[in-house]
């Protein structure tokens, strides 16, 4: 029998609307440290009004003539998601409904954060950059989520507008420019050149198609394949619309222990996340005591891993963390095809952490630290052969206690 709904508000949880949703103050996570921005209702009106038709699903309830039994009642509030017991902004905007945001000029970083050719000479995936959104307060989120961008296409089966590439967030809460306006991207421009030696399975540009791209980049006498979305982002130019999604993503949110520890494994774009999290434990006014320290009191420790030294992304501003604070930030880096540890191995940045196995292994000890993954797929595999022998040293197994750590939400991967 279904269930005739009647009388559902006697069953159903409170309903606020989305603009009431109080994020943790004083936590790491949530740093806004108060409601989300009130205009997050403006930008999210459909939500609201879906709030006052909200849906609410009586399972196993059997309505009678005289009374409504509600033996377990889920209420799905809009654009929120309850997280280890707290609510964070959650898909206010779906691909049927973006969010139209302008792409802004950053003054923090600019747009082509690496170098002609960092990669390597010729090499036509040299180019990463810094591309910054307003929304205008209409799409909050917090540090460790990502948002969906929908490029106008043609996908790859011809599809317009193309499906979206989801991005993980790498501005804080507050964005780049402190005012919860913003949301910045690190985005590397995808670019697949057919060479002799390989044949490309998918093009989208026949030889002679290949126009200059914002950089400046083309390859007119191949065949190539550009990356739809990254492509798309890439060019933007300041005062562009852009169409977002989300917020999404709960498998990269800090703790809210201000005293953790976080250990930060990235490579290449993997770093979006981690410079999220940065921008907040060591740069944003939210961020800071009142007696001028930082509300965050643990340690942080970045290993980066990029191809070329060339290519290392926001450089300037771990070196300025380390800087101010020596004691609280540890950065490390792994440059893979320019440095080799002393057995001559080609230096991933789990050659990197190897140098510090004892260290890293004693503050994973510790339940307040946790671990952050981002990047390329395989990355995991790197833990387990930078650890698997001091933990078989210490009668463990690394996948086991990598697998307690996930259990105890202290090891977050997020790899693509
Ligand atoms: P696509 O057009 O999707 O092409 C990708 C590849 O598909 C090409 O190299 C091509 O070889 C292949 N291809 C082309 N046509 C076909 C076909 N017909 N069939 C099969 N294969 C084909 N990226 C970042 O740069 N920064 C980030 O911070 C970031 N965060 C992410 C977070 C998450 C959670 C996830 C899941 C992904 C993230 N990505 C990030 C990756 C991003 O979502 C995109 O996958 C990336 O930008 C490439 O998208 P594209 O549209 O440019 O390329
Ligand atoms: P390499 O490309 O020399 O093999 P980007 O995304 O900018 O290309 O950077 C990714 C970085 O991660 C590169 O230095 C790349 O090295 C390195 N890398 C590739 N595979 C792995 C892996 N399995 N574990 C760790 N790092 C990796």
């Amino acid at each position: 029998e279904i269930p005739r709904v009647t009388g559902v508000q006697t069953c159903a949880l409170p309903i606020s609307a989305i603009g009431e949703v109080v994020l943790q103050p004083g936590s790491l996570r949530g740093s806004e440290g108060g409601p989300l921005p009130s205009s997050a209702s403006t930008g999210a009106q459909m939500v609201a009004s879906t709030l006052a038709v909200a849906v609410v699903a009586v399972l196993g309830a059997r309505v009678t003539k005289k009374s409504v039994t509600c033996r377990a009642t889920a209420v799905k509030k809009k654009g929120v998601r309850v997280v280890e017991g707290k609510e964070i902004p959650w898909n206010l905007f779906s691909p049927k409904a973006p969010y139209q945001g302008k792409v802004v000029k950053n003054k923090v970083q600019e747009h082509t954060i690496t170098k002609p050719n960092s990669d390597a000479p010729g090499d036509a995936n040299w180019e990463t950059a810094h591309v910054t959104f307003d929304h205008g307060g209409n799409v909050p989120y917090i540090e460790g989520q990502s948002i969906g961008i929908i490029a106008p296409g043609p996908d790859k089966k011809g599809e317009t507008p193309a499906k979206i590439r989801l991005y993980s967030i790498g501005s804080s809460a507050v964005g780049d420019f402190e005012d919860s306006k913003t949301v910045s991207l690190c985005v590397k421009r995808v670019v697949d050149v057919e060479e002799e030696k390989w044949p490309l399975k998918h093009f989208n540009r026949e030889v002679g198609e290949d126009k200059p791209d914002k950089a400046g980049t083309h390859f007119p006498n191949n065949k190539v394949y550009r990356g739809v979305c990254s492509n798309h982002i890439c060019d933007m130019n300041v005062g562009d619309d852009v169409l977002i999604t989300g917020p999404t993503g709960a498998e990269m949110l800090l703790p809210e222990d201000p005293n953790a520890n976080i250990i930060m494994l990235a490579t290449g774009t993997g770093i979006a996340p981690m410079r999220s999290y940065m921008r907040l434990l060591f740069n944003d006014k939210v961020g800071e005591a009142a007696d001028g320290t930082r509300k965050f009191k643990g340690k942080a420790w970045l290993f980066m891993g990029v191809p070329y030294a060339n290519s290392l992304l926001y450089d300037d501003e771990h070196v300025e963390y380390k800087t101010k604070y020596p004691d609280q930030f540890q950065y490390d880096y792994a440059i893979s095809r320019e440095q080799k540890n002393e057995a001559g191995q080609k230096m991933y940045i789990q050659t990197k952490m190897a140098e510090y196995t004892e260290e890293l292994w004693n503050l994973m000890q510790d339940s307040k630290t946790h671990v952050y993954m981002c990047g390329l797929k395989g990355m995991e595999q790197g833990m387990e052969e930078c650890f698997s022998e001091i933990a078989s040293k210490n009668n463990l197994v690394w996948k086991d206690f990598a697998k307690q750590m996930k259990k105890d939400h202290r090891y977050h991967v997020e790899v693509y």
